[in-house]
């Protein structure tokens, strides 16, 4: 019997529904190729429904969508809605209420994307972020007293437990041996490869001021490493992180993080990478429902132009793919998506050379010749 996947599709607001159509072209295209069945659910959950009826995402729709194997989510954000309403009220209750709490993060530079960083090619970058997904700032645990007076007091914690941290860690340790576990990472050198090391994982904290938090997160590092013997360990600041990230690429193989530095490391990242038209994400439970999104948000100036560019979405199918047990139609997809990258002119909104459509379709016809 062939494998059947429940996935509930939220294309959200602005160019959210238009990259989302087109990733599950590709999607329904790859089940058909390696003989898998998709049946796709639509859920109005956007900013649209808000403006309609005030309600953002109820409870009893969270607990629904915890009976789905996948959800694929466009983008979550309207011009005219405050900001914040949706993202705490339906992306941050998804990603909480179904306690994802890894947010997944490739950066890898496809040959023939721009990159601004100068001397730098697909060669240089391709690297993993793991970034923490439930915890640390974004708990809105704090408050304010005195609001309005000039002795208001505005506080804001980052908080983590050791549980929390470690089973982060340890889904980025097993991040590096998923990578590499065949072949060693091409950026060890000779005398690491010889102590039998296979790639590495770096911490990215800020041991020398935020003491507590990091020195959690350091000792859950070295609590797991004598189990993980090869994985080599590193660790960087967050705020070196942003220059080697730049200066360096190349010295990355998967990086592990809190949220909220996670959250500005990636789109860091995704701009190296060639931007938000290809930057894909994963929020994952590993022993639940898991969440993939594009990480370009609704572009509003290109809504319903068909001029988005779709690849960031149909990466995000391909994760989808690889984490429901299917990387052969993974790979096929990542494979087809290359192809295709081959011929656009940019991998920017409306520069493409291709409409949004005709990306979509190109993916589809490249995937059929595989
Ligand atoms: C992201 C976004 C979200 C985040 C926003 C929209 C709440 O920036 O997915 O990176 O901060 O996590
Ligand atoms: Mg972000």
């Amino acid at each position: 019997m062939s494998k059947r996947y429940q996935i509930a599709v939220i294309g959200g607001d602005g160019t959210g529904p238009e990259v989302i159509r087109e990733a599950t072209k590709v999607l329904v295209q790859s089940a058909s190729q390696f003989n898998f069945h998709i049946d796709l659910c639509p859920l109005n959950y956007d900013g649209q429904r808000y403006i309609d009826t005030g309600i953002t995402l109820e409870a009893s729709e969270l607990d629904a969508l915890k009976s789905y194997d996948a959800i694929l989510l466009g983008a979550i954000g309207h011009p005219d809605i405050k900001p914040g309403i949706l993202e705490r009220g339906i992306l941050l209750k998804l990603r909480f209420g179904l306690d994802q709490y890894i947010n997944l993060r490739p950066v890898k530079l496809y040959e023939n994307v721009y990159t601004p960083i100068k001397n730098k090619s697909h060669h240089d970058i391709d690297y993993v972020v793991v970034r923490e997904n439930t915890g640390g700032l974004y708990t809105g645990v704090g408050g304010s007293s005195l609001t309005g007076t000039q002795d208001e007091v505005a506080v804001q914690s980052m908080v983590y437990s050791y549980k929390q941290v470690e089973r982060c860690v340890r889904f980025a340790f097993d991040q590096v041996i998923k990578r590499h576990g065949s072949t060693p990472w091409k950026g060890l050198s000779e005398a690491e490869r010889s102590e039998g090391y296979v790639g590495k994982l770096t911490l990215c904290g800020k041991t020398n001021v935020l003491t507590h938090v990091f020195g959690l997160w350091e000792r859950v590092v070295s609590d797991l490493a004598p189990s993980y013997p090869t994985v080599k360990t590193d660790y960087v600041h967050v705020d070196a992180m942003c220059i080697y990230m730049i200066e360096c690429p190349e010295r990355f193989d998967v990086i592990v993080t809190e949220n909220m530095f996670g959250d500005i490391i990636t789109d860091l990242a995704a701009v190296t990478q060639g931007g938000m038209g290809v930057a894909a994400s994963g929020n994952i439970n590993p022993d639940g429902v898991s969440m993939f999104e594009p990480i370009g948000g609704t572009a509003p100036a290109f809504t319903g132009k068909n001029a988005i560019n779709p690849m960031a979405a149909i990466g995000a199918v391909h994760m989808m793919l690889d984490h429901l047990g299917q990387p052969e139609a993974a790979l096929a997809i990542e494979t087809a998506k290359i192809n295709v990258i081959l011929k656009m002119k940019s991998m920017a909104a409306a520069e493409m050379g291709f409409s949004t459509t005709e990306i979509g379709d190109m993916v589809v016809d490249e995937l059929r010749k595989l």
